[in-house]
């Protein structure tokens, strides 16, 4: 298969009204001249966003949905693919940071629905729609580092993201004779918005040698798609990380990732 096009093709990022998913759309918009359809909840950030990305002679389309509600999942699908639909990232996501079991559990079903059920519902639909148009359109999904690594005190959102790495790659190897691609992006820290809601930054700040900038991290990503990887952790540290927690024992990571995190809980944290 050819590298993915991206030239006046549109392009669904959910997420897309902050971090990763607002970068990705500007470099699609402004480096690649795609037609990005951004999704999220909030109206005001992706109306300024499509505002912006104009600038660069492309035509946004704005779609406020909740990932929560299979409802407007199911109309982004529909307005997203009202006219042809070449590429979808999936990136919308949230996290938490403290001691899971005090987390409300709303809000944990909340986070399962964003970050993996919205994930199974837009590509269960995309993938034979993509596969319908038989143009070598592409799905990206946007997993973690954390999903290759026990998190203790992010022990949802890191099952979460493992349930991505795991449904993205095995989706991936079923769709191998076919003409469409699926990517799973795993990147490690990133300075936005997730680090600071989730009080990680202080201890995490932008320039930390495991922090990546927004703006490179979206480029790989989309290098990443572009090129129809199946699955990519960026960056030298990331990349071995990554391979540090998938040789050791899960138990010795758990313990690793819990006594670095431990510093940056409340001071009434986990002891
Ligand atoms: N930051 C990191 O260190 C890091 C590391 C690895 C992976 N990631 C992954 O990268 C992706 C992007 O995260 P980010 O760092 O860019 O975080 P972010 O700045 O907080 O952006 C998250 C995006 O998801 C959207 N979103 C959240 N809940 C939603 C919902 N229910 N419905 C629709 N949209 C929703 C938010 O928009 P609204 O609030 O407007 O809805 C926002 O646009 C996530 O999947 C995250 O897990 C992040």
């Amino acid at each position: 298969m050819e590298d993915l096009q991206l030239r006046d093709r549109n392009v669904l990022v959910t997420g897309a009204s902050s971090g990763l998913g607002l970068e990705m759309a500007r470099q699609l918009a402004r480096d690649h001249h795609a037609h990005p359809i951004l999704v999220a909840r909030r109206r005001d950030k992706l109306e300024a966003l499509a505002k912006e990305l104009e600038g660069f002679g492309v035509r946004p389309k704005v779609i406020v949905a909740d990932m929560t509600k299979p409802a407007d999942v199911e109309r982004t699908i529909a307005e997203a693919t009202a006219e042809p639909l070449h590429a979808a990232i999936l990136n919308a996501g949230v996290t938490y940071f403290g001691k899971t079991v005090e987390h409300p559990v709303e809000d944990i079903a909340s986070l399962v629905a964003t970050n993996v059920t919205s994930v199974i519902h837009l590509t269960q639909r995309l993938v034979p729609y993509l596969l319908e148009r038989n143009e070598q359109g592409a799905l990206m999904l946007v997993s973690s580092l954390a999903s290759l690594q026990p998190m203790p005190f992010q022990a949802v959102y890191g099952g979460s993201k493992a349930f991505v790495t795991s449904y993205g790659v095995a989706l991936a190897e079923e769709l191998r004779e076919h003409d469409i691609s699926l990517t799973t992006f795993c990147p490690g820290g990133i300075a936005t918005e997730m680090m600071d809601g989730a009080g990680l930054s202080t201890k995490y700040p932008k320039g930390h040698p495991m922090i990546m900038d927004v703006e490179d991290c979206a480029a790989r990503a989309l290098w990443a798609m572009r090129v129809r990887k199946v699955m990519h952790v960026p960056g030298v540290l990331n990349a071995l990380a990554a391979l540090g927690a998938t040789i050791a024992p899960r138990q010795l990571v758990a313990r690793l990732v819990a006594n670095d995190y431990r510093g940056a809980l409340p001071k009434d944290g986990a002891k």
